[in-house]
């Protein structure tokens, strides 16, 4: 019985040391020495290589270790064994607190006082009042409803658009592709915690922007090629949006020469609204690996027809 750990060595030293103490009957080998293939029961690997899957032929389950599956080539995944996403509860806490740093910030008007700094203008802007702020949530996963319930808690009208039908206390729950305009045409600030699938590829783009209520705000936190970049310097540019943050772009690292770098009213972090928590993840996997063994579903199983 063993785990094959397809990430840098230097990681790998920590999962060893840290699986040891959960799964103590359990061997760890890292690639490529993977020994006698049969023995392979668990693969841990975010990008696990080409063909290497269908050589091991006692997988019971991959995983991923990271929330977002995009990125996986599903052709070269066999059939009948799970595809396990990672996510702890330090990242729902990191990913939540995001989104809600920049809807505070962009609802107490800190990006306008900024902006007035700068003039050494001294203007006090209306009080912000958040029941008069209604906030959209593009998800209603992991990721979406911990941020839904928080900002619900401190009084904004939250709603949410999933792919199939919620309800959920406190939140208007919209779904289904002509969810999308209605969601967005009610909500002042919108969030993106959707996965990137074929469906949402491009989501944020220049009819759901126009959708939004004149002096809105756009917060993406899941992947950057749900947002048409040209629509999105558009709707700012003609005044339409009032700011944009942004933690992950079409191409990472964003390039030196793109305009969102100088645009006044993008604020952007470098794909790190979580960072990795290795024993919050080495807990989820153990945690996982036990359930396999007892003939249970694993917490966060991919929908492989779906692809989130
Ligand atoms: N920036 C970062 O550092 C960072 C870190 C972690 C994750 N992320 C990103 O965040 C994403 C969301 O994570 P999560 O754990 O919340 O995912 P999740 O639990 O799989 O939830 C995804 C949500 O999106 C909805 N959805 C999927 N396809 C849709 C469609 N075509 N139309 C409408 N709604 C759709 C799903 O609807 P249903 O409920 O109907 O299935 C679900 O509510 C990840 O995929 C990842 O890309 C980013």
């Amino acid at each position: 019985m063993a785990i094959l750990f397809g990430g840098v060595p230097a990681v790998a030293k920590q999962w060893r040391k840290l699986l040891a103490e959960m799964l103590p009957t359990m061997e760890f080998r890292v690639w490529p020495e993977v020994g006698d293939p049969n023995d392979i029961e668990f693969v841990l690997w975010r990008h696990p290589k080409q063909g290497v899957l269908a050589t091991l032929p006692n997988v019971k389950a991959l995983f991923t270790m990271a929330a977002g599956v995009d990125h996986l080539d599903y052709d070269d995944i066999p059939a009948g064994f799970p595809i396990v996403r990672v996510v702890d509860p330090g990242m729902q806490e990191n990913i939540s607190t995001y989104a809600i740093t920049w809807t505070l910030y962009f609802h107490r008007h800190f990006h306008a006082y900024e902006e007035q700094k700068a003039r050494r203008e001294w203007k006090v802007l209306p009080t912000a009042i958040p029941e008069k702020t209604p906030v959209g949530i593009l998800g209603l996963g992991t990721l979406g409803t911990i941020t839904a319930r928080c900002l619900t808690t401190m009084g904004f009208p939250v709603a949410g658009w999933s792919r199939t039908a919620k309800s959920l206390d406190g939140i208007e729950c919209f779904h289904g592709p002509d969810g999308v305009l209605p969601l967005m045409g009610r909500s002042k600030i919108v969030i993106v915690l959707l996965p990137m699938t074929a469906e949402t590829k491009g989501v944020i783009n220049a009819a759901s922007l126009a959708a939004m209520p004149e002096g809105g705000f756009l917060i993406n936190v899941a992947r950057g090629a749900m947002v048409v970049d040209d629509d999105l310097l558009a709707a700012l540019d003609n005044g339409h949006l009032a700011g944009a943050a942004l933690d992950v772009f079409n191409e990472e690292p964003l390039t030196s020469d793109h305009p969102f770098w100088t645009h006044s009213k993008i604020r952007m972090t470098p794909h790190n609204a979580s960072g990795p928590n290795v024993p919050a993840r080495a807990r989820q996997l153990a945690d996982d690996i036990l359930r396999i063994q007892r003939g249970e579903a694993p917490s966060q199983p991919v929908n492989r027809h779906a692809r989130y």
